[in-house]
């Protein structure tokens, strides 16, 4: 495959972002989930700047154009590794950003987001400029469950419980969703908020020449393959192929 756009996350969250940028670019598409270090949200900088290079760069040598860091805890790297690899590359918080400022009133918005974003401070870094207050909630405890495709359980909807129970007295017209694994908690996180607005997590892929007649999309793994098979039962029957990298 060649002139595909290379989408890096931790594992099966960056396929929200991927649905989107299916629907609109006719591109061939290369997933790449990290299992064999995923959780990301819990890991220190070095270790999350390691493999979105060791990504990013395994993208490159294989033929990307571009690369989407479909993954907020990682997506602070953007700038560095675009110019380490001399490749576009798009991160999900600048445009997500860009959405919120479009749709908070009263410049109050609540961050759900790892650990890791919000000890980088990305969101905080664009949006107090704007006069706009964020207020963070540390979720990091959801990513298992998306992973292990276990969100209805009832240990998801105690952490669920633990994490955002302060959430309504924050005041936020606006929730972000700042991990791409939790738009597949809607349904156990907007019953905390459910006057708010909810803003999920998006990446804006230029218009480019590079359109083909039969986009292909591939997946691979670093992990295990059933396992990402089975987490990513919510987006369709998927062939994971594995790599170690
Ligand atoms: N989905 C990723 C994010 O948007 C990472 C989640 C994780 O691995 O902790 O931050």
């Amino acid at each position: 495959m060649k002139d595909f756009v290379g989408v890096i996350d931790s594992g099966v969250g960056g396929l929200t972002i991927l649905r989107q940028l299916t629907e609109n670019a006719s591109r061939n598409f290369l997933y790449i989930a990290d299992h064999a270090f995923c959780p990301y949200g819990t890991k220190n900088e070095q270790t999350v700047f390691r493999r979105a290079d060791t990504l990013t760069g395994f993208c490159k040598d294989t033929g990307a154009s571009e690369v989407v860091i479909a993954c907020n805890t990682a997506s602070r790297f953007a700038a560095e590794l675009s110019e380490k690899y001399d490749l576009p590359i798009y991160d999900v918080v600048a445009p997500t950003c860009r959405q919120v400022m479009e749709t908070t009133v009263n410049k109050r918005v609540a961050l759900l987001a790892t650990n890791g974003t919000i000890k980088g401070r990305a969101y905080r870094n664009i949006l107090e400029p704007l006069g706009i207050t964020v207020y963070d909630f540390p979720c990091s405890s959801f990513v298992p469950f998306v992973e292990q495709n276990a969100t209805s359980t009832v240990s998801c909807y105690q952490a669920v419980d633990q994490a955002l129970s302060n959430l309504p007295k924050c005041g936020a017209d606006t929730v972000i969703l700042g991990c791409t694994h939790f738009p597949l908690m809607l349904l156990q996180i907007s019953h905390y908020c459910p006057s708010a607005k909810i803003v999920q997590c998006c990446c804006n892929l230029p218009n480019s020449d590079i359109l083909q007649a039969s986009p292909t999309v591939e997946y691979l793994t670093t992990g295990d393959v059933d396992f990402a098979a089975n987490a990513a039962k919510w987006y369709g029957n998927i062939s994971f192929k594995h790599i170690s990298l």
